[in-house]
């Protein structure tokens, strides 16, 4: 058995379905569903009995020690974050709520649970924090990907969110011997992303007939790896993975945010052309996100070396992919598109 942190997410949704068709294991998934948490991501699994839904806070205390104390997983992966740089810039609040006080409760109760086990199952337990590269703050054109020694810099109050979780995770193998594991992913992008982020909003707006808004120039670059190569990143890192370690994963995929929507332009005028003109003509700059960091690029040869891991995805498989994916499901789109989603957009673009 092992626990999820928002595992109805974008990625952690992804993550289970991906372990279920791979592993017999159980999974249980604790998930607050906030705004990006959806059920109807699991919709292919609702009827599996390996799947364990509760909807919870990783702030209950009493309700993460009860499911640790009931399923006895032999590992914690935890995925539950506020996700976006945005809306930290809007209202930093929640993100310090969840990603630090709630990294820091899932801890303290993991390391009650963790220290009641027996001598073997100690030492197998994993606590894998699901990171991001946004804690190394930003790269000129020049400078070398992050690296798993690179500083942390972080920039939005997302990414100090997380660098504050990844502080807690550290010290907690540090001072307690807790083993846990902390990952670094760039951009992932695939099925079931919610459409606040750049990849799926480009693809929803287009096919609306909306404005494409590019963030100032639109020459900052992001690293970009198809969300199936991250899960199994993490499904090596969790098996492999030395205890108290950080590993990078990356895609060598770095792409300008013009690059990326130029890209996604063309494909739908391909698999989708509109009667007249091309995708292309809804492109708008608007104005630059505060503090936007220029670049990100990770160097993942760590995990590739150590661990033999290796992303299958390019950027022109996986993006050519998940167009294709927004394409055939119209239907998640609209239910997310109808919800919340209105408010934010409200917010971000009027
Ligand atoms: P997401 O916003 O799509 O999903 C987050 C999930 O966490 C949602 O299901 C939400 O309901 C749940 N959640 C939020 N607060 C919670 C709480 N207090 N208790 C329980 N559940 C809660 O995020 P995502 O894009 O899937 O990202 C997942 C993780 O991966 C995050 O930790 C993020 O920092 C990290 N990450 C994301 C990317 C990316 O490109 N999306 C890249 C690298 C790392
Ligand atoms: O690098 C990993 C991070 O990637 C994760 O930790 C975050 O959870 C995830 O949200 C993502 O952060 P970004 O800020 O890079 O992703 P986003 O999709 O919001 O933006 C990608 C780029 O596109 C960024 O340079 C801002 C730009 N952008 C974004 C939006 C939403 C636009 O130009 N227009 C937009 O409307």
């Amino acid at each position: 058995m092992i626990l999820v942190t928002g595992g109805a997410g974008f990625i952690g949704s992804n993550f289970i379905l991906d372990w279920l068709a791979q592993h017999q294991e159980p999974v249980v998934n604790l998930d607050k569903l906030s705004y990006a948490g959806n059920l109807n991501n699991l919709a292919n699994i609702k009827d599996d009995v390996r799947h364990h839904f509760v909807h919870g806070d990783i702030n209950d205390r009493a309700l993460v020690d009860q499911l640790l104390k009931q399923y006895q997983p032999r590992a914690v992966l935890h995925f539950a974050a506020e996700s976006h740089v945005d809306r930290s810039i809007h209202g930093p609040a929640a993100f310090i709520e969840t990603n630090v006080n709630g990294t820091f409760q899932l801890l303290e109760a993991t390391r009650a649970y963790w220290q009641t086990l027996a001598a073997e199952e100690k030492s197998q337990f994993r606590f894998l924090h699901v990171s991001t590269d946004e804690v190394f703050g930003s790269l000129n054109a020049n400078d070398p990907p992050f690296s798993e020694t690179t500083a942390y810099a972080p920039n939005s109050p997302y990414s100090a969110s997380k660098a504050a979780s990844d502080h807690l995770v550290r010290a907690y193998h540090h001072t307690y011997g807790l083993p846990t594991l902390t990952t670094h992913c760039s951009n992932n992008y695939g099925p079931y992303h919610f459409p606040e982020k750049l990849i799926p909003l480009i693809i929803s707006n287009a096919r609306a007939g909306k404005d494409l808004p590019i963030y100032g120039d639109g020459s900052q670059v992001r690293d970009w790896l198809y969300v199936a190569d991250h899960c199994t990143a993490i499904r090596r890192v969790l098996e492999a993975g030395t205890p108290g370690d950080t590993y990078n994963i990356g895609g060598w995929n770095e792409k300008t945010n013009l690059e990326v929507v130029h890209r996604i332009c063309d494909l739908l005028d391909e698999l989708q052309p509109k009667s007249n003109g091309s995708y292309r003509d809804q492109i708008r700059h608007v104005t630059d996100r505060p503090g936007h960091d220029k670049r990100y690029a990770i160097d993942a040869r760590k995990l590739e070396k150590e661990l033999g891991w290796k992303p299958q995805e390019s950027f022109d498989s996986g993006i050519r992919k998940t167009v294709a994916w927004y394409l055939a499901n119209d239907a998640w789109t609209e239910q997310v598109l109808s919800g919340e989603y209105k408010n934010w957009v409200a917010l971000q673009y009027n």
